[in-house]
């Protein structure tokens, strides 16, 4: 059989594609059986890998692709970077841990989110992204088309599910039941990160009921590390790089928090909620 037909019909596509350079590469460094074999199924194998993260990032519905590089310790100093790197190995993630991540807004939760998140990726878990506003309207949806279990256990599946924009808009109290449900589900089993510009104060505010708001951060936080980031909006910060917004002095508050500090009440998150608390690493 003709190599090519043989390549094909095996589905060694990348191989298949390489073949020529390899072969060259193969006769200049006078490679021996041995290593031209395994230089040949390195290409195969690092091709399909590939694929693999191209695919796993199309299903986790990431907003955009950013990464722990990209991001700017140095503007944001009450991030704890040993804490982020540590998180970025992931063991978190296989010991079926949570992340919360708190601050106000344009301070990079979604972008540490989404960093974790394509972290999770390259490491070859499954991972989905969702707004909490995005989630209520799947499971709400589900509910009324008599599917709601199934939705119910297709969000079980992803072993990182990122919940972003936790206390935007507050929930109804049935929303909040079914959010309740999911966390229930997922308890233990696999990973959420969660992001919120609200402390978990407010949190009963967000779920409209105190007594489902503290069973939410009771399975949330159980086995948790918190980022509880205080700091300037990095979008505010590029305005004003751009001249767009006065600058900002030492003396006149961050512009972040003329509007609204979660963080400042963040210190105690569970003292009002009546139960012990248990943030950061807690495993
Ligand atoms: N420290 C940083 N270094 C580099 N880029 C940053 C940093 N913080 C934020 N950014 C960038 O600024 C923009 C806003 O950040 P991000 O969307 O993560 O904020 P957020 O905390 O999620 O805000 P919101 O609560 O409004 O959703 C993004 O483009 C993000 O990549
Ligand atoms: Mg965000």
């Amino acid at each position: 059989m003709e190599l090519t037909t043989l390549l094909a019909r095996m589905k060694l596509d990348y191989l298949e594609a390489g073949l020529d350079s390899l072969c060259e590469q193969a006769a200049a460094r006078d490679m021996d059986y041995k290593t031209f074999l395994s230089t040949a199924l390195a290409t195969e194998w690092q091709g399909r890998h590939q694929r693999g993260i191209q695919a796993r990032l199309r299903q986790a519905r990431l907003p955009w692709i950013k990464t722990v590089d990209q991001f700017d310790f140095d503007f944001q100093p009450s991030i704890d970077r040993r804490q982020v790197r540590e998180l970025a190995g992931l063991g978190f993630v296989e010991r079926a841990g949570n992340v919360v991540i708190l601050g106000p807004p344009g301070v990079g939760k979604t972008h540490l989110a989404v960093a974790l998140g394509v972290k999770a990726v390259e490491a070859g878990y499954s991972v989905l992204f969702l707004t909490l506003e995005s989630l209520m309207s799947r499971l709400t949806r589900a509910r009324a088309e008599n599917r709601l279990e199934r939705a119910l256990q297709q969000l079980t599946y992803p072993k990182l599910l990122i919940l972003d924009e936790i206390g935007y808009l507050p929930l109804t109290r049935e929303d909040a039941s079914l959010f309740f449900r999911l966390l229930v589900r997922r308890y233990e089993r696999a990973s959420l990160i969660v992001t919120s510009n609200k402390g978990f104060i407010d949190w009963g505010e967000i779920f409209g009921d105190h007594v489902l708001a503290t069973a939410i951060l009771d399975r949330l936080l159980h086995h948790a590390s918190t980022l509880n980031i205080k700091g300037d909006s990095f979008r505010l910060k590029e305005k004003r790089r751009a001249g767009l917004l006065g600058r900002a002095t030492p003396s006149a508050p961050p512009a972040s928090q003329e509007l609204h500090d979660p963080s400042a009440r963040q210190l105690d998150p569970l003292s009002q909620l009546d139960r012990p608390a248990d943030t950061g690493h807690s495993h």
